[in-house]
């Protein structure tokens, strides 16, 4: 089966026989990784229970629109700005017609309305109501509307007809669903990501660090598998779990990192440094714990790290180089000059002065900035970013080529 790793996936459930499947259904998309929100119709709650959609999902299961208490949680917007997917199985006749007519009079139509996320459907009806007219030019409709179908398939039918209109089996639904998140932008390439923080040790027990994540780095290695890169992430030490298809490296220093960075360096397409490396270290790492003294000021001798992203930028063949650039000011001057110095074919500038973005946070905003040109995307996860971010380094990438 496909992955969908911290996917947010909006199940839509309506009212039809077939909605006994959403319950495997969600089991096989939190099975895949996803995290599931349920959103059913009114129509749909006498054919499943919530309860039992809560159960197998973790999640509460969204049910009324004009619900004080559940619009103070995680109202329609929300929903609509959370999901990655809207994936709606099984999707009724009456609500397609609905969704072609851009009605929003319950909470499934309005996230439908208010999201810019995909939207793909899993029809189950009688045969006679898949094939009439009225259905059909809905499925056109929709389909103009880049809304996608899955299925229906053919068969034998609840009522005892034979023909189209079965809902696919649900772990067809979820390998479909899976397969929309593939853009195959980096097929056959080979991408090194940087990630997290680097510890400069001052003896055994004690090192010198920083407050990375490893969000962002780990993001963009997802992003990039989506794209169909093989994926080398060298990763400082963060408490996230690695993408499954990674090759990752687990390093604590800057030189041990600027190590496997060269390793097989040759083989690399696209290097993206998004490791918050240590500038200094301690000159010497003390063989013993460094004991108290009496003195009430120590001094610590450092020296610089190496530039892990210049060095690799400096190597022939170079790969295409991405650096990030965390300024607390004059954000854009900085990180231009760095995109110079460095010797960078791209560079992400974030501000990192605000709180409510960049380090140890979920979400980011940044401009993209090449010698061509730059450009600002607006702010949001670090996962939907990741994966603008990789579109756009594939497109560059392919133009510098
Ligand atoms: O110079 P500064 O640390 O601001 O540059 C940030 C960019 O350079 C990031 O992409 C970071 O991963 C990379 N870097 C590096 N090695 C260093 C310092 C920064 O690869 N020693």
């Amino acid at each position: 089966m496909q992955r969908l790793t911290n996917k947010q996936i909006i199940l839509g459930i309506t009212g039809g026989i077939a909605a006994y499947k959403s319950a495997e259904l969600t089991r096989l998309l939190k099975t895949a990784g996803a995290d599931v929100r349920v959103v059913m119709t009114p129509s749909a709650t006498e054919f499943i229970t919530p309860l039992t959609l809560q159960a197998l999902s973790g999640n509460p299961v969204h049910l009324h629109l004009l619900d004080a208490e559940a619009e103070a949680g995680m109202g329609h917007i929300e929903l609509a700005k959370w999901a990655d997917l809207i994936l709606i199985a099984p999707c009724s006749a009456n609500f397609m017609s609905r969704l072609a007519s851009g009605h929003g009079d319950d909470l499934l139509t309005t996230i439908c309305l208010a999201t810019d996320a995909p939207i793909c459907l899993a029809p189950a009806m009688n045969q006679a109501m898949w094939r009439d007219s009225g259905t059909q030019a809905n499925v056109e409709t929709l389909k103009n509307r880049e809304i996608k179908l899955f299925g229906p398939g053919i068969g034998e039918q609840a009522c005892g007809d034979n023909g189209p209109g079965r809902m696919l089996e649900p772990e067809k639904i979820t390998n479909l669903t899976a397969s929309q998140f593939e853009t195959f932008a980096l097929t056959g390439k080979t991408v090194f990501i940087t990630a997290g923080p680097t510890r400069e040790a001052l003896d055994p027990i004690r090192y010198i660090s920083n407050h990375s994540s490893g969000k962002m780095g780990y993001a963009l290695a997802e992003a990039a598998i989506e794209a169909g890169a093989k994926v080398k992430l060298i990763t400082g030490p963060v408490t996230l779990t690695p993408p499954e298809r990674a090759t990752t490296v687990a390093i604590e220093s800057a030189n041990e990192m600027l190590e496997a960075s060269l390793l097989d360096l040759s083989l690399c397409d696209i290097f993206i440094a998004a490791a918050a490396v240590a500038d200094y270290r301690p000159t010497a790492i003390a063989e013993h714990k460094i004991k108290k003294g009496t003195e009430e000021i120590m001094e610590l001798h450092l020296v610089k790290n190496p530039d892990i992203v210049a060095t690799v930028a400096s190597s022939t063949p170079k790969p295409f180089t991405v650096g990030f650039a965390a300024e607390t000011k004059d954000v854009l001057e900085y990180a231009k000059s760095k995109l110079e110095r460095k010797n960078l074919d791209m560079i992400i500038a974030n501000d990192v002065s605000r709180s409510d973005i960049g380090f140890n946070s979920d979400e980011n905003a940044v401009t993209v900035i090449t010698h061509s040109g730059s450009e600002t995307l607006p702010q949001t996860s670090k996962r939907k970013l990741a994966s603008l971010l990789i579109e756009e380094i594939a497109t560059q990438y392919k133009a510098n080529r």
